[in-house]
């Protein structure tokens, strides 16, 4: 699986990077003050007489239980704001905005800028900011990549929007943050952070309309496509097929996985999909067409011209 297992202790960007600070911050003054009560208590054990008075005792409570927490509490609070003020900041004006739509139980994307339509992959440029502008088109989810930001949940009554940044290249893995239903663990999304040149190569391949099908079988398959009810529920731009309940195939080949993380995108994979789309994703919309091997070969080839 192209999903990369580094988490929030590996921060891609300095969003990600703010929240782990914070993190180290907060264990690190939790384990001193623990620290600290065990030295005392450990003391309190092995001490033979007990000299100390009712001063010595009232000014061990007045430190210990308000001025150390005070202290403590303090800190981490101005930390927090600290923190929340950098995260909430605004994106910058050459931000590409990208907007996420859950969906039980993939992640529709586009870049309304750019005009580009995807589903649970997204790629964006290192080094530069990325507005997320997150919304749901049913039940509550929330989006996590936690190497590039917190989590943020996608409503179906209001945008959230989340900011962040990548600086290395590499593929971010993500997922659903928020319990959505039966299939909520096979709600994957992955960040794709690459140069500016490899971006804007994506970019110009996403836009354009995938050549059509050169052989007999690939055009079976296309024929296929549109009368079996796969056009009913995908799009791919340059044809008939207009369905906007399931994920746009129109470069479908150049994503590395099929169902939101459930399989990796090959051929096979592919046709095995296609095939038994609900013992791979028990409860998803999809049903198998009802094809002969052959015709499944043939929506194969026809695919497979999706790039
Ligand atoms: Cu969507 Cu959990």
């Amino acid at each position: 699986m192209p999903l990369s297992a580094g988490g929030s202790f590996d921060p891609g960007g300095p969003v990600a990077a703010e929240i782990n600070q914070l993190w180290w911050l907060m264990l690190w003054l939790g384990v001193a003050t623990f620290v600290l009560f065990l030295v005392l208590l450990a003391r309190g054990l092995t001490r033979d007489d007990d000299g100390s008075g009712p001063d010595r005792s009232r000014t061990f409570l007045y430190a210990g239980g308000l001025v150390l927490p005070a202290v403590v509490i303090t800190v981490v609070f101005a930390a927090t704001l600290v923190s929340m003020r950098a995260l909430s900041a605004e994106a910058d004006e050459n931000a590409v905005v990208v907007e996420i739509t859950g969906h039980q139980w993939w992640w529709e994307i586009e870049y309304p800028e750019l005009g580009i339509s995807t589903a649970n992959e997204f790629h964006i440029p290192i080094g530069r900011d990325v507005e997320l502008r997150l919304r749901s088109d049913d039940v509550v989810h929330s989006l996590w990549l936690p190497e590039l930001a917190g989590k943020l949940d996608l409503l179906p009554e209001r945008v959230n929007v989340l900011v962040l940044r990548a600086d290395q290249p590499g593929n971010y893995g993500g997922t659903c943050a928020e319990f959505c239903g039966l299939q909520h663990t096979k709600m994957r999304i992955t960040a794709i952070a690459e140069t500016e040149e490899r971006f804007s190569a994506w970019v110009d391949r996403q836009r354009s309309i995938p050549d059509p099908p050169s052989t007999s079988e690939a055009e079976e398959g296309a024929r296929l496509f549109a009368i079996t009810g796969c056009a009913e529920c995908h799009t791919v731009r340059g044809t008939d097929a207009v369905g906007v309940d399931g994920p746009d195939l129109t470069h479908l080949m150049t994503r590395m996985t099929i169902g939101a993380g459930t399989l990796t995108n090959d051929l096979e994979s592919l046709g095995d999909w296609i095939r038994r789309p609900q013992d791979h994703k028990e409860g998803i919309s999809m049903e198998s067409p009802d094809l002969t091997d052959a015709e499944i070969d043939s929506l194969l080839a026809y695919l497979a011209t999706l790039e």
